[in-house]
């Protein structure tokens, strides 16, 4: 395709994808108001400035997106990824699941669960309808449903901001293998981790920006670990392995891991897990390897989205969301040892990108 065809294709996609969320955020608004009248969420209006800017961040990051694909950060392609078979099968059951997801918001039941799910092996802080979703993130319902969700909360960009960490990634891998060009010939025993893979859509990115690397995945949700395993056992490549586990004590060996990502995990984490995960990353990151994190924007980095970002726990249920909005990651990730930490802000993410130092010397499990 020629530049000016993947230009106008890819807009036309992207715009599309924005209209289809806003028509359905109104439609789904109408019908709560219509059938629950007294379900009133506390938020503040948006004033015509702050729309003004989020078109143009959006604008913003589609540019970025696809100069990112043009110049062989990845493949152009994956620019028009999309959770296709997800929508034709289950885009209705999210408004099948709306009278389920209004009456728990009504009764303010955020802990609630089907009695066939076992939620004893979990932690506290995880055993929340996120984004009052039914059942948490612990049925495959659940995990059907989640992808078309985040397309729908972030009007059709949440991929465009997952792909934003594959620069960052490979750049510092590079920089690992001394400018060495990855896509070309990376070194076999390259191993990327991701942490909280959710259904494996970063993996997916991953995968097609380093296609020799030995790609993992962890998440705590085993319904969310069979959804990324369909998902990419869908496309070629490796498979990636997926594992079960907490991110606060990772299954896997000290200085295992080239590169580390965590994509929209922090702000659904209580403060000191942070901390936590944080140093499990750096455990698991060798000498010289990156940690790349991406997560919702802070208030610091644009004041001016404050009623937004107070909108967003009032709207979905996000516990720990307002404590992030103001935590130090910068400081967390000296604390854990990470080393030249950088940040860029993308739309509505932020990134933090830091090193392990190659002087480091842990001791093995
Ligand atoms: C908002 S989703 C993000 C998923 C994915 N990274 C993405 O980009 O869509 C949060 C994910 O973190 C997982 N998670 C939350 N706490 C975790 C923990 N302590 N250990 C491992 N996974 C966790 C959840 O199961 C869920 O899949």
């Amino acid at each position: 395709m020629s530049d000016t065809i993947t230009k106008f294709t890819y807009q036309t996609f992207q715009q599309s994808k924005i209209y289809f969320a806003l028509a359905h955020k109104q439609i789904s608004t109408r019908l709560r108001n219509f059938v629950y009248p007294t379900l009133e969420f506390k938020t503040q209006p948006l004033s015509s400035a702050i729309l003004q800017k989020m078109q143009k961040r959006i604008d913003k990051i589609m540019e970025r997106d696809l100069a990112d694909g043009e110049n062989g950060i990845y493949p152009v392609n994956i620019i028009f990824d999309n959770p296709w078979s997800d929508f034709f099968s289950y885009y209705p059951n999210i408004w099948l699941d709306m009278p389920t997801v209004w009456n728990r918001i009504q009764k303010k039941k955020y802990q609630e669960f089907s009695p066939q799910i076992n939620t004893q092996d979990y932690p506290k802080y995880y055993l929340q309808n996120f984004h009052y979703q039914t059942d948490g993130y612990l049925s495959d319902t659940s995990a059907n449903l989640y992808d078309l969700q985040v397309e729908i909360l972030f009007n059709g960009t949440a991929d465009a901001m997952r792909r934003r960490i594959l620069a960052p990634l490979k750049m510092g891998l590079e920089k690992l293998f001394l400018g060495q060009k990855l896509e070309a010939n990376a070194p076999q025993k390259l191993r990327v981790l991701d942490i909280a893979c959710g259904t494996g859509r970063t993996l997916k990115f991953i995968r097609a920006t380093l296609p020799k690397a030995a790609l993992y995945g962890v998440d705590l949700s085993s319904a969310y670990l069979k959804k990324a395993h369909q998902l990419l056992s869908e496309g070629l490549g490796e498979l990636p392995q997926l594992l079960q586990g907490n991110a606060e004590d990772l299954p896997l060996r000290d200085n295992f891991f080239q590169a580390t990502t965590c994509v929209f995990i922090f702000h659904e984490l209580p403060p000191i897990v942070r901390q936590k995960v944080i140093e499990e990353a750096f455990r698991v990151t060798q000498p010289g390897g990156v940690f790349v994190i991406c997560d919702s924007i802070q208030v610091s980095d644009e004041p001016d989205f404050a009623p937004m970002l107070k909108n967003f726990p009032a709207m979905f249920h996000e516990p720990y969301y307002q404590s992030y909005i103001t935590d130090n990651l910068e400081e967390r990730l000296e604390k854990a040892g990470f080393i030249n930490i950088a940040t860029e802000v993308h739309l509505f993410s932020k990134y933090w990108v830091g090193y392990k130092p190659v002087e480091e010397v842990v001791s093995s499990r």
